[in-house]
């Protein structure tokens, strides 16, 4: 045989392993291509969306290095290897030392693919204790209930923006669902049962929440304000919430606070600080704080308010309100001291 004829099966086989490793590489360059079309969870819009698709980015990258470490290895031992002219390979069996580097490294490896998940799962689903409550579903209103802070916010509910917010899911009758529309997620409000979403809003802003499970005639009347504010917002809308009811100041205020005590509104709502200590209808106790009357079926006017007191069938029908007859002077005090709850 001649040197040339000698050489050939040699570039071939070159050209074989430079092949292997260039399909090899593309395998994954593929899944990240086809992971750039829609619909895709590597294009997350929500807070535990984003972790995850960090993590992702994190595990590829330590898993990619060791993938080249060790096929740069490997392409530097066959290309050398050839050259050498040993009857047998190196034998290392028994190198304690090699033993536990190799031992260690994968250990190392595993040990900070294992923290950073952990980090991860803790982010996603450690609730943060300042934004947690529990929502009950009602026909048909939202009553949020910050159990451990002492106060109800029916309707109408505020959370810290960019910190996560836990909220406990319940109803107190029927099926409702539990959906902000820009939040994501809708959750069953199923009776007897505690169901929980976790999120963290990301942007402040007045967002509007909505029943998402046909639940009755009012279904489409079943609506609540979700406020996302700043850290410090928050921790002021939940000192005055937790306040009882302020002491109305106008004469008719003063006279409608003796109207609603003495008509029995408080077999149905509470106002704390007062006698009135229903628990069926909403807590009245910050009412002229909110934006919305009846589950925002209309917003939260005096002219409004005295509309629904005066025939809350009317505005919305089959709504367990019932129309308390009163001569329109008291209606107009107890307007004015609803407004005054702020
Ligand atoms: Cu509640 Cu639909």
């Amino acid at each position: 045989m001649t040197g040339s004829q000698k050489q050939k099966p040699q570039v071939r086989r070159r050209r074989g392993v430079a092949a292997a490793l260039a399909v090899a590489a593309a395998i994954p360059a593929a899944i990240l291509l086809a992971g750039c079309q829609s619909p895709s969870i590597l294009r997350a819009e929500g807070s535990a969306g984003h972790e995850i698709v960090t993590l992702a980015a994190w595990i590829f990258g330590i898993l990619a290095f060791v993938l080249i470490t060790v096929w740069a290895i490997l392409a530097f031992d066959i290309l050398t290897g050839r050259k050498r002219r040993e009857e047998d390979a190196s034998q290392t069996r028994g190198n304690l030392r090699i033993e536990i580097i190799w031992t260690a490294i994968p250990a190392i490896i595993v040990t900070v693919l294992f923290v950073l998940t952990v980090i991860t799962t803790e982010r996603i689903t450690m609730p943060d204790p300042g934004t947690q409550f529990t929502a009950v579903g009602r026909q048909w209103w939202w009553d949020f209930q910050f159990r451990d802070l002492g106060f109800k916010a029916p309707n109408e509910v505020y959370v810290a923006v960019d910190r996560p917010t836990s909220i406990d899911i319940e109803s107190a009758d029927v099926i409702h669902s539990f959906w902000v529309p820009q939040m994501g997620g809708k959750v069953d409000m199923i009776p007897g049962h505690v169901n929980h979403i976790h999120f963290v809003p990301l942007k402040n802003g007045t967002y509007l929440g909505e029943c998402s499970e046909f639940c009755g005639a009012q279904h489409g009347k079943m609506r609540f304000l979700f406020v996302v504010v700043s850290p410090a917002q928050y921790s002021a809308w939940v000192r005055n919430q937790q306040l009882p009811a302020r002491e109305p100041t106008g004469t008719d205020a003063v006279a409608g606070k003796q109207v609603i005590s003495s008509v029995g509104c408080g077999s149905c709502h509470t106002i704390r600080g007062t006698t009135l200590k229903g628990t069926f209808g909403p807590d009245l106790t910050h009412f002229g704080s909110r934006g919305g009357i009846a589950a925002y079926t209309l917003t939260n006017t005096p002219a409004n308010l005295l509309r629904w007191i005066q025939d809350p069938q009317a505005v919305k029908p089959e709504c367990k309100m019932p129309q308390i007859p009163l001569p329109l002077q008291q209606q107009k005090q107890l307007v004015a001291y609803l407004e005054e709850l702020k």
